[in-house]
């Protein structure tokens, strides 16, 4: 097979698992069973009680049975979990629906899961009960119309409902709230299975808040279901159903909106094909990137208004009102050049294109890294300018921090949070301290740099385009979590526009996606390029880009070389001594889906970050 066929196959692939419909059925690797064994003859009896038990003993939402298997030391045990406000009966038919999905899906597993919209049912051989489990994950969501109520809605759901559910009855951990969003009201429903203490309910749900926070909180409907606890949101005219319908229909506004109905959570009919499947998600896309427009011109023409009604302000006095208004904080050059003994070398942390970095340290013990803008260069104030505007108001765990900045004169200084363990590069690339990043250190690290993209492109409250997504700008803090830093070549696309030209390429060569190098066109598919390129190195070990001598080694063509003879141990950094190979191909493909020549072909920040957490991916393939 040649690649570009390869790579369709596997968007395609990867398309379909984004685009999962329910049920979402995920089988165990913990082994498997013999084919007509006594573990098998206690499964079936098992998920075949569902549908004769009285349903009466649904009422708590919640199914429980178990069995010891005849002949071996084993037991086997049954759970279901129904949303809290369905009543016994359709409590035991959405469960009873899906039993026997996962015979047929997972004929062998010891041990499975599967996820409807209403309801989730798992068995296996080791005993759940008290035992917080949080993957599989299953995260589906619509794209919405963001709109600051609806932001402010969704926050205080998010802020108060997962406690809300930890504290609810023994036998039912669920609450459900609707806060009103301009015209619309927005539902949320969170649960735990009954077996959790509150203390543990909690830990569950919040695993599943901070992954909404991080992915779709301006969704306008969503799922986010693990095998502990669930959560369930979406606005009354549009309560969202299932990820094959992520655009609203026509809005037909219900004139007396009730409780969402049980009807509507009919599942639509199984796709026939490969082709429909994709059409939903080309459906999906193009309508979402139209939405986008629609809110990048609306965005445009407002502050487009702002400005005319504005005197233009100066420099200084913009940057100093974003400052306050994000409570950063103003430094005196004095303070400075103690701390960093007058930016001595011994003190220089790195040299960036922008200027050089150092670390400081006030009296008080606080460390902090300080870039020194380099002066006469007329990118200066434009440089700090993009710093500061656009990064004052953002944050997230896998961004660096701005502290605070210090003007003066011609000195323009930005102080950031200091990040111990300097950046990526200093680790991947070199033979001995690659070997302390073993596969879960680089996993986490790939999954840190996807969730600050994510936020970048989706969540910030402008959309940001970063342009010089690298190693050497992932810093690893002490526990090796990364952070992204460097944005002083971002630019805002929603305010800008999604796509835009420029004069002046500023990436680093290797990391930058054709167009942008050849044509200078950016767009967030040219991040999404530097970011599978940077997959590949964490997971190879090697530079993109590197002269070997004579020879110029490029990474991508390596990989892919690889990939298509199936000779993946030659991809691997052989210090990455793992046993979790699915995950390590699983990169593998994911970086191969980002770097492909077209961009319309690679996948958007959210589809990466669903991918990477999804792991369903193996029961869409076509064999
Ligand atoms: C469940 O089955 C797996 C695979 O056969 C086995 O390794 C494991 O020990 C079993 N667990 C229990 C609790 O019996
Ligand atoms: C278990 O069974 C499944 C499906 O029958 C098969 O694909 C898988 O390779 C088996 N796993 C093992 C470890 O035998
Ligand atoms: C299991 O039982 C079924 C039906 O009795 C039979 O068709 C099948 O061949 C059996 N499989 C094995 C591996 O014995
Ligand atoms: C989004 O905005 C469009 C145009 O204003 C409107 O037709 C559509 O109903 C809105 N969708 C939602 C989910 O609010
Ligand atoms: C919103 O929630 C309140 C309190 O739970 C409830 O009384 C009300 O009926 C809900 N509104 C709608 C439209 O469901
Ligand atoms: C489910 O059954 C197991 C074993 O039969 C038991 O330990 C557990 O407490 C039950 N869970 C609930 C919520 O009833």
């Amino acid at each position: 097979m040649d690649p570009p066929t390869l790579l369709l196959l596997l968007l395609l692939m990867f398309a379909s698992a984004i685009n999962a419909q329910f049920p979402a059925t995920y089988c165990g690797s913990t082994g498997n069973f013999t084919a007509n064994s006594t573990y098998q003859t206690t499964l079936t009896t098992l998920l075949s009680s569902i549908s004769t038990t009285n349903y009466l003993s649904f009422s708590y939402s919640f199914f429980n049975a178990s069995a010891p298997v005849s002949g071996a030391s084993e037991t086997l045990y049954v759970f279901g979990l129904c949303r809290g406000d369905f009543n016994a009966k359709d409590c035991r038919s959405c469960l009873d629906d899906i039993a026997s999905d996962m015979r047929r899906v997972c004929p062998l597993q010891k041990e499975a899961i599967v996820y409807k919209g209403n309801c989730i049912i798992r068995y296996s051989n080791a005993s759940f009960s008290g035992v917080v489990a949080t993957k599989p994950m299953y995260v589906a969501g619509a794209p919405a119309n963001f709109s600051d109520t609806f932001d402010a809605a969704m926050r205080k759901l998010l802020n108060s409902l997962g406690a809300e559910a930890a504290g609810g009855s023994s036998l039912k951990k669920y609450a459900s709230r609707n806060e009103s969003a301009g015209a619309d009201l927005v539902n949320m429903f969170m649960q735990c299975t009954p077996d959790l203490t509150e203390q543990q309910c909690s830990n569950c749900l919040g695993t599943g808040v901070q992954t909404i926070r991080d992915c779709c909180a301006a969704y306008a409907g969503g799922r986010v279901m693990v095998p502990s606890c669930l959560i369930l949101w979406g606005t009354y005219h549009n309560f969202f159903d299932s990820v094959s319908h992520p655009i609203p229909p026509p809005p037909t506004r219900a004139p007396a909106p009730t409780s969402p109905s049980h009807e509507a959570d009919v599942l639509p009919p199984p796709p026939v094909g490969k082709s429909n499947s994709t059409r939903t998600v080309m459906i999906a896309v193009v309508t979402s990137v139209s939405a986008l427009l629609v809110i990048a011109v609306v965005v445009l023409l407002k502050v487009k208004r702002k400005k005319e009604q504005q005197p233009r302000q100066s420099v200084e006095g913009e940057v100093v009102q974003e400052m306050s208004k994000a409570d950063l904080q103003q430094f005196d050059f004095s303070t400075i050049i103690a701390a960093t003994d007058n930016f001595s070398d011994s003190n220089k942390l790195g040299q960036g294109g922008f200027g050089a970095v150092y670390m400081g340290k006030l009296p008080n013990g606080r460390e902090f890294a300080v870039k020194r803008l380099s002066q006469n260069s007329s990118e200066m104030e434009v440089e700090f300018r993009n710093e500061v505007m656009l990064i004052a108001k953002q944050q997230h765990r896998n961004l660096v921090r701005l502290l605070g900045f210090c003007l003066e004169g011609v000195e323009r200084l930005l102080i950031y949070e200091f990040v111990p363990n300097s950046s990526l590069d200093k680790f991947i690339f070199d033979p001995e301290k690659r070997a302390n990043l073993n596969w879960d250190k680089r996993h986490k690290i790939i999954m840190g740099v996807a969730r600050g993209m994510l936020y970048l492109h989706e969540e910030s409250q402008v959309g940001i385009i970063h342009r010089d997504l690298k190693a050497s700008n992932i810093l690893l803090d002490s526990d090796m979590n990364p952070k992204i830093s460097d944005f002083g070549t971002a630019r805002l696309f929603k305010l800008d526009q999604t796509h835009a030209e420029t004069s002046r390429i500023v990436g680093t060569y290797g990391y930058m996606a054709p167009e942008y190098a050849m044509k200078g066109n950016f767009s967030v598919k040219s991040d999404v390029y530097s970011f599978g390129v940077l997959v590949l190195e964490i997971v190879s070990g090697r530079r993109n880009n590197h002269r070997i001598g004579n020879v110029m080694e490029d990474l991508i063509s390596y990989v892919s070389k690889n990939w298509r003879e199936r000779s993946i141990a030659n991809i691997i950094d052989p210090s990455i001594n793992s046993c979790s190979s699915t995950e390590i191909v699983r990169c593998i493909e994911i970086g191969l889906l980002c770097v492909q020549e077209n961009e319309a072909s690679r996948p958007t920040m959210l589809s990466v970050f669903l991918m990477l957490n999804s792991q369903s991916v193996a029961l869409q393939v076509p064999s």
